[in-house]
């Protein structure tokens, strides 16, 4: 368990989460993943990194993250919006890289929307530069995907 805002602490999410972080994803994006989808990162798997960050007894936050050879993807992060700029992210991203570098990763990479300003404005406050462009990626509207990259050391200790 981390320690991050006063009330916020992080651990491993499973399956029992699976409908708070479905109300999460669903009040967060427009394209909110399917439950099987989510279901599928909350499932036990060594290749996979799901984490909560709970308040109050209650889960206000999640990231889900694929461990790739030396690499952590991140798939998918949240704060829920009664929770933003709380340091819900953060503690989370954090979190995620801490338990990365123990496992011998060394970045963090990830793709986030073209015209999503607060996601990329959060990622640049901890470190992450584009290191690309996948044009037209996302299916529903079309949007360039950037692609973002981080050390793990570098977001592990903010
Ligand atoms: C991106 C997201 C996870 C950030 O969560 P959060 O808990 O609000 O982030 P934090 O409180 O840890 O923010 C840390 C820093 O990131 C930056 N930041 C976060 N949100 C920002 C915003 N809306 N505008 C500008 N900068 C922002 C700031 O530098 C902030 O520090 P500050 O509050 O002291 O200025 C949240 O906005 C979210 O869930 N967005 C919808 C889902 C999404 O787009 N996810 C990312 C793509 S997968």
């Amino acid at each position: 368990m981390t320690a991050a805002h006063p009330r916020v602490t992080v651990r491993t999410a499973d399956a029992g989460d699976l409908a708070a972080v479905a109300i999460i994803e669903n009040l967060c994006f427009g394209d909110p993943w399917s439950l099987p989808a989510l279901l599928s990162e909350l499932e036990p798997d060594p290749m996979r990194l799901p984490l909560a960050a709970e308040a109050d007894g209650q889960v206000v936050g999640f990231l889900m993250a694929w461990l790739v050879t030396d690499q952590l993807h991140v798939l998918n992060i949240a704060a829920d919006p009664h929770w933003r700029r709380q340091g819900i992210g953060t503690a989370l991203l954090r979190e995620a890289a801490r338990r990365g570098r123990a496992l011998g990763l060394v970045e963090a990479t990830l793709e986030v929307r073209r015209g999503n300003v607060a996601g990329r404005a959060f990622y640049q406050r901890h470190g992450f530069h584009e290191t690309g462009v996948r044009k037209r990626y996302y299916a529903d509207n079309g949007e360039d995907a950037i692609i973002l990259d981080c050390d793990l050391d570098t977001l592990a200790e903010g």
